[in-house]
Formats: C-alpha cells, sequence, structure tokens
C-alpha cells in the first residue's frame, strides 16, 4: 500500500513524476519514459499545459478531429471535435452529409440568461426580510459596479436579483436568486466575484437596518456560487424534410420516418432509454465543447437537469411527421463561452474556434445544438435500421487489430477483408491468427 506524501504540491515535476512511479507503478523506468514521451516538444507548450491544473506530470491525448459539411442556417461549417469513442465523428460527417443535401440545419436561440445563487439563512420576521431587500437592491448593485463596468458597456451585466424563500423546505432558508447576461463569455469568474460581493453586501447592510432585531441582522450566507442550471440560456437546432428524401437501402422512407419517430417518442417516455439517447446527444455535443475549450462537466450537469425538469427524465430531442414533413428537432440549454477560461491559452482551444470563424458564445451554442442532433440522427438511424455495432463495430476494427498488435500490412489486408464480414472480437482475432499463419 502506498504512504501518505507530505506537501506533494510543493515538489519539483521530475520528483513528482520520481515518486509516482516508485510508489504506484511496477516497472518506474518504463513509467517515467512514458510520461515524458507525452510531453510537448516546445517546452513553451508544456508549461503552459502544466501550469494549467496542479500537479502536472504530463498530458492526455484525446484525438482532434474534423466533422465537414455542417450547413447551419446556410452557412457551411467544419466543426471540430475531441472525443476517444471511434464511431463518433464518422457518424457527425455522414448525419452533416445527409443533411446539407436536404437544406441544412436551422437554429434559434431561445435565451441567453444565466444564474447565480447567495443562499443564506435569516432567524426572523419574513415581512420584515422583504423590506430590507427593496432597500438592499439598489446597493447590492452599486457594490458591484466596479466588476460589472466593462461587461455593461458590452451590453451585458446583471439582469435581476430576487429574493427567494425558501424557509418551508429548511428553516430560515432564503436565497438572493440572481440572472445575468455575460455575453461570449461562459461568465463563471464574473457571476461569481458579483455573488461574493453580494453576500458581502447582504451581510453588512443587514447589521445596518434598523428594523432587525440582534439575531435577525445575524444573517448567515451559508455559499455563494452560480449554478450550473440554466434552462433559459437554451438554443434550439431543427433539421425537416418531406418523407420521401428519407429513403434508404434498409427500408421505405415511409417506414424509416415512422420508426425513427417511434424510436424518439420512446426515449421520450422511457428514461431507461432516455438516458441513452441523450448519451449519445452528448457524444456530439461534449466533443464540440471539449475542442473549443468549454466546460464540458458544467454543460452535461445542466443539460441532463433540463432533461428532467417535468420531474421525469426524458429525451432532449423531439421528432414528428406532419403533412408529409418529417421534422427533428432539439432544445437544450448550453452556458458555453468563446473568450476568457482557455480560449485564449490552449493552442488546441484557439485552432478549434478559428476552425469555426471566430464565433461569438451564442454562434458556437447553435453549432453545439447541431453537433448533438445530428450525432442523435446517426444514432437513431443505426438503431432503426441495421443496428448499432455493424457501423461501431466497423470503426472499433482498427482499435482491436492494434490491440492484438497487427502490423501496417495486416491492418490493411483485414479492414479490407472485414468491408464483408461480420466484426466481432473473435471474428477478428480468427482473421488476424489465420493471416499471421500463412
Ligand atoms: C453510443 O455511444 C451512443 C448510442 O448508444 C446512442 C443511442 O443509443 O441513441 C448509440
Amino acid at each position: 500500500m502506498n504512504l501518505p506524501v507530505e506537501g506533494f504540491s510543493k515538489l519539483s515535476k521530475t520528483d513528482k513524476i520520481n515518486w509516482i512511479a516508485h510508489n504506484c507503478t511496477d516497472n518506474p523506468e518504463n513509467t517515467i519514459k512514458l510520461l515524458e514521451r507525452y510531453w510537448n516538444t516546445d517546452a513553451e507548450v508544456q508549461k503552459l499545459h502544466d501550469e494549467f491544473i496542479e500537479n502536472t506530470l504530463s498530458n492526455y491525448y484525446l484525438p482532434f478531429a474534423i466533422a465537414p459539411n455542417f450547413l447551419i442556417d446556410g452557412e457551411l461549417f467544419a466543426i471540430p471535435m475531441a472525443i476517444e469513442e471511434s464511431s463518433v465523428v464518422a457518424a457527425a460527417s455522414k448525419s452533416a452529409k445527409f443533411w446539407l443535401e436536404k437544406g441544412g440545419f436551422k437554429t434559434e436561440i431561445l435565451g441567453t440568461e444565466k444564474v447565480g445563487q447567495v443562499h443564506f439563512i435569516y432567524k426572523g420576521n419574513i415581512e420584515k426580510l422583504k423590506s430590507f431587500f427593496d432597500i438592499l437592491k439598489p446597493e447590492l448593485l452599486s457594490s458591484v459596479s466596479s466588476i460589472t463596468k466593462n461587461m455593461e458597456k458590452r451590453g451585458g451585466g446583471i439582469n435581476n436579483i430576487e429574493l427567494r424563500d425558501f424557509s418551508d423546505k429548511i428553516d430560515g432558508y432564503y436565497q438572493l436568486h440572481c440572472t445575468f447576461e455575460t455575453l461570449d463569455a461562459m461568465g463563471a469568474n464574473f457571476i461569481n466575484s458579483c455573488l461574493e460581493q453580494f453576500a458581502a453586501t447582504l451581510k453588512e447592510q443587514a447589521t445596518l437596518f434598523d428594523a432587525f432585531s440582534d439575531e435577525e441582522k445575524n444573517i448567515e450566507v451559508v455559499m455563494s456560487i452560480l449554478s450550473n442550471y440554466v434552462p433559459n440560456c437554451l438554443v434550439k437546432a431543427e433539421v425537416s424534410c418531406p418523407i420521401a428524401e428519407l429513403g434508404n437501402s434498409e427500408m421505405s422512407a415511409e417506414e424509416f420516418a415512422n420508426k425513427f419517430v417511434q424510436a424518439v417518442n420512446i426515449a421520450n417516455v422511457e428514461p431507461f432509454r432516455a438516458v441513452t439517447h441523450n448519451k449519445g446527444i452528448m457524444n456530439g455535443i461534449d466533443a464540440v465543447v471539449l475542442a473549443t475549450g468549454n466546460d464540458f462537466r458544467a454543460v452535461e450537469a445542466g443539460v441532463h437537469a433540463y432533461a428532467a425538469k417535468e420531474g421525469q427524465y426524458t429525451s432532449l430531442t423531439h421528432a414528428s411527421i406532419e403533412n408529409g414533413i418529417f421534422k427533428f428537432w432539439i432544445e437544450v440549454p448550453l452556458a458555453l463561452g468563446t473568450v476568457g477560461g482557455l480560449t485564449t491559452l490552449h493552442p488546441m482551444v484557439k485552432l478549434g474556434l478559428e476552425i469555426l470563424q471566430h464565433p461569438s458564445a451564442q454562434q458556437l451554442m447553435k453549432i453545439v445544438a447541431v453537433a448533438g442532433l445530428a450525432q442523435n440522427f446517426a444514432a437513431v438511424r443505426s438503431l432503426v435500421t441495421t443496428g448499432i455495432q455493424k457501423g461501431h463495430m466497423k470503426m472499433h476494427l482498427l482499435n482491436m487489430l492494434n490491440q492484438m498488435g497487427a502490423t501496417e500490412d495486416e491492418k490493411k489486408q483485414l479492414v479490407e477483408h472485414f468491408k464483408h464480414n461480420v466484426v466481432t472480437n473473435a471474428s477478428v482475432q480468427e482473421a488476424l491468427n489465420k493471416l499471421q499463419s500463412q
């Protein structure tokens, strides 16, 4: 078992690597070599990555790929994606191509509001708290004027501050529920700075409010933090076409459209399916969120909360057939930024944003929603026609061959062979054995 280590963060990078290699791995020499092999050859770039987080030893690669041919509101995009799952980019590209010929994706921003809260405990008369809040509100706003000045110049800032009463749920629990417009910034730092100042002003002003008793003056701030639930930072993306254009080699256009709508309806009413359905959507969303340096954990948390907003977890996409027209759409909350954070620091993120033609946060919301919708279209299309494994295993073939130690020549021959044969672990191993014994 490992022994506890004192002051690990203060060790040099070399000492950290030595410690981990000798204490936690079987072959320290190999561990050190591996960690060093993944360092960037440019010392400046490596230093930049080292400083993103604490205790950095090396880098952890994900493939950075492009899904081209996305026609979004009449403009063509090649979308950068960072993801390890073999079939995701191929599926996105296939979907993009399919809809390119049918007018592409149409999008709409339904809201851009961000949320933050000061959670506090007040033991006293509610009417007095309400009167205090009326006086407090302008004080709160002026207390953050130095923080909000630049954001306001650009048209953003604080939208509103509300007093919310949760004292029926937890004794004395109230909130300052605040909404923000953070423009092209994701806004976490801006929001949290405002909230922490609100909390200080709230406490200070309470001590000066004459109508409060001594106990009422003693407001206890529990915490001040943004919320990743952003149901009003919402984007819609949609595709549609006459049913007749949905024909494929597996079934008639009509049968396909009906099965597709059924599949989406099932995800709408059945949480076990909805979770997997939405996971497929997040394959597309997370990949673009990561490639553009955004916080995929925040997006994931907000999206899943939105999927459960009616009290049951449900699909993020919807599909309909009306008057011979097939329509498929997504509505998804996305708090994204195209300035601040990693966007001007991480060289690959800068490239990702450049490839997307330097989008505003609203444009990025549209692109990300489209990536989710396209991914879901590809997944559901496979599911209701050939099944998912055929395409998935084909894409996974190279991973399996690499794992089995196939040479470049063997890989080439077997990729050809499996164009016409079913890919399973056993069939690939068997074919490789056969090839190697020839
Ligand atoms: C796999 O990563 C995603 C799918 O399971 C999504 C779905 O079932 O809709 C294929």
